[in-house]
This record gives structure tokens, C-alpha cells and sequence, in this order.
């Protein structure tokens, strides 16, 4: 079975974000969560005790292993649209 996509389906258009300093663009509405996994970003944050290195688990906001700073405050990864200009931390997490 072959899947072709649609030609005329209309695309959100890009918005531009910044992860670490590093500009990153993604569709507009996009799960931030996925736009990060999209763009090779899958560490979102390190264990308290281990320090181990934690990414999104289940995006659907029961988890929280995707609680990044954005814009400087601590927010859900999966359950935020990406928009253009936001500011997203994840502290030299791999
Ligand atoms: S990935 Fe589980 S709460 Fe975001």
C-alpha cells in the first residue's frame, strides 16, 4: 500500500524558536515536545538524583518528564503549541 501526500493540503506556516540559543523551526501549533524530538532535541531534562537524562514519555501531559523553562518558566512540553519567538531552555541536557 503506497501513501501519498495530499498536494493541495494547505501547511501551518513555520514559526522560528530559539532552544538553547540555537534557532529551530517547526509548524505553527506544533507540540513543543514534538518539535524538539523533530529537531533532534530528545533530553529535555536530567533526573533529580541520577542526573540521568529524561525526555517525553507519553505526550498527553501525565508524565511531566517533558517540564522544560520556557520564556523562563517551567512548563509541559507536550501540552504547549510552539509559537515564534519563544525561548526555550534545557540547560545543556543532551
Ligand atoms: S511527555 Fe508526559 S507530560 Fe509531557
Amino acid at each position: 500500500m503506497m501513501i501519498r501526500s495530499d498536494p493541495d493540503a494547505v501547511r501551518p506556516p513555520q514559526v522560528r524558536f530559539l532552544v538553547d540559543g540555537e534557532m529551530v523551526t517547526a509548524p505553527a501549533g506544533e507540540p513543543l515536545a514534538t518539535a524538539l524530538a523533530a529537531a533532534g532535541y530528545l533530553g529535555l531534562r536530567r533526573s533529580p538524583r541520577a542526573q540521568a537524562p529524561r525526555g517525553a514519555f507519553c505526550f498527553m501531559g501525565v508524565c511531566q518528564e517533558c517540564a522544560i523553562h520556557v520564556d523562563g518558566v517551567l512548563r509541559q512540553a507536550c501540552m504547549m503549541p510552539v509559537r515564534d519567538g519563544m525561548i526555550v531552555e534545557l540547560r545543556g541536557v543532551p
